[in-house]
């Protein structure tokens, strides 16, 4: 779907999507259209018992009378001041869905008459349009024609077009690195592994960010011990890619993304139950994000200075695999029990997160992992699990998910909890014993390798995938976290 800007005139064809207020009352744009098709529009949301021009509902009138467009789709607004940036996006991803579902094949939108600026209305308008229109099919060989989309392109409508179309340029790259991450997301684990994934995150380099690929000798001489054994039962060689992007000061100390990126999680010897062990190709959801945001903000040219590390491992039963019981040594000195090679992402994350607050001195480090199944069961899809050792971060962070709806809450870590993974036969242990409190357990351990640097953990396992869709995505892999980390960057480190 082509997407494009251009000012307010009347389409000879295709679909034209007008706004409707609370309360039924036409915008202006569709009050002009409505007194070109004697009075068709207002009549057909007056003779419609369920359109109310509340936000988000949708009216289709067919073959509006001495209109040449095909079909008009009325879009109900709500207020005309409740409008802002996220809802704009939430309107375009919701006529997007209406106009790929109706299979049109062109589509113009015009929505005036409400407080938001013109251009700032247009440009998330058409974010929201593109967010929504995400496809993987690049598996799909025999997809009937019917099934495919139609939709060539999308042109919006506003009296700022200029304006809208520069605006939108840089909402288009955040949306080209949340794409980046479904995509990562969907594949499946026969061609994604630690080796490919390393290979796709070289294409970054095209826009500038350095990427570089440890392999298992360079990790082995680092003392990486807890990543090295969870991908020593794989056929597949672990990696450690960093990729580092430098928009800001020469000086400035970087602000840094860590993410776990198991490309399949079998749970190893403590191997997991069949049913839906299929949904654990998307293990490596936490390692999708940081390489989605690196695309996103190097791609929009952000202001910041900013290094993502993604520790690449497939957890794989073997002859060669690590066992219940064995003890590892992480690149911080640790030792470790790995009591259930199940709790594989927490080992991965602790030689990750040393490696990148030792190498690189972050004035903050945040990482994401599909962490816990506990979080799904504590929040399901609709909320990350927030865990930090600074408050102020875990504002920024709350706020940022706000703005975008990607929506976060914090879990509580103390003491009581640490002491659960005091082991027996060495430092610590790789789980608690006991079920309860698993998502908090699993933020203490993190913690055992993160020194006085303000840390975030955000457990995405709930987040990561989307059995239904949502307004910005449809169902599968939603790339969540990448508009979120994109506008903590641009809150808290570029203004
Ligand atoms: N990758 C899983 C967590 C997960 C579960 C992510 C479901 C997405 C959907 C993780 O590696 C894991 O297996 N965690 C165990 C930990 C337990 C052994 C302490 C879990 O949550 O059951
Ligand atoms: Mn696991
Ligand atoms: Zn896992």
């Amino acid at each position: 779907m082509k997407i494009s800007f251009a000012a307010p005139s009347l389409p000879k064809s295709g679909t034209l999507c007008l706004g409707v207020l609370e309360g039924g009352t036409l915008t202006p744009a569709a009050e002009a259209a409505d007194d070109a098709s004697q009075g068709m529009l207002a009549r057909a949301v007056k003779g419609s018992g369920r359109f109310t021009g509340k936000a988000e509902q949708i009216l289709s009138v067919p073959a509006p009378a001495d209109l040449p467009v095909d079909r008009v789709v009325l879009l109900g607004l709500g207020a005309p001041d409740a409008l802002d940036a996220h809802k704009a996006q939430r309107l375009g991803g919701v006529l997007a869905a209406e106009l790929l579902a109706a299979r049109d094949a062109q589509a113009a939108v015009q929505i005036d008459g409400v407080d938001l600026d013109g251009a700032e209305l247009a440009a998330n308008l058409a974010y929201g349009a593109r967010l929504r229109s995400y496809r993987f099919d690049k598996y799909k060989t025999s997809e009937k024609p019917e099934k495919q989309p139609r939709l060539k392109g999308l042109k919006v409508l506003t009296k700022q077009s200029a304006a809208a179309k520069k605006a939108f340029a840089a909402l288009d790259q955040v949306a080209s690195g949340v794409f980046a991450t479904r995509d990562l997301v969907w594949e499946p684990a026969n061609e994604l592994y630690p080796q490919t994934f390393a290979e796709r995150c070289l294409e970054l380099a095209d826009l500038g960010v350095e990427v570089e690929i440890l392999d298992e000798k360079k990790m082995a001489k680092l003392g990486m011990g807890a990543l090295l054994g969870v991908g020593q039962g794989s056929a597949r060689d672990s990696r450690l890619v960093v990729m580092n992007y430098r928009g800001g000061k020469k000086s400035a100390a970087p602000v840094a993304f860590v993410g776990k990126g198991v490309t399949f999680d079998t749970g190893g010897i403590s191997l997991k139950p069949a049913a839906g062990m299929w949904d654990m190709k998307w293990d490596m959801g936490g390692a999708g994000v940081v390489a989605g945001v690196m695309r996103a903000l190097a791609g929009r040219k952000a202001k910041v200075n900013a290094v993502g590390v993604i520790g690449l491992v497939e957890n794989m039963p073997s002859g060669n695999a690590q066992r219940p019981g064995d003890i590892v040594k992480a690149m911080s000195g640790t030792t470790i029990e790995v009591l259930n090679t199940d709790a594989e992402g927490r080992l991965v994350l602790a030689d990750a997160l040393w490696y990148t607050q030792d190498r690189f001195k972050p004035k903050a480090m945040i990482d994401l992992a599909t962490l816990t199944g506990a979080i799904i069961i504590s929040l399901g899809e609709y909320n990350a699990g927030l865990f930090s050792n600074d408050d102020a971060l875990a504002e920024q962070l709350s706020a940022a998910g706000k703005a975008v709806d990607e929506q976060v809450w914090r879990l509580p870590m103390s003491d009581a909890y640490d002491r659960m993974i005091d082991a027996d036969g060495a430092d610590i242990k790789n789980i608690a014993g006991s079920r309860s409190a698993g998502s908090i357990v699993a933020a203490q351990f993190l913690q055992r390798f993160v020194n006085d640097v303000p840390w975030a953990h955000l457990d995405i396992a709930g987040v990561t995938w989307s059995s239904k869709g949502g307004p910005l995505a449809p169902k599968g892999g939603t790339g969540f976290g990448v508009r979120l980390l994109n506008q903590y960057v641009a809150e808290v480190h570029e203004s």
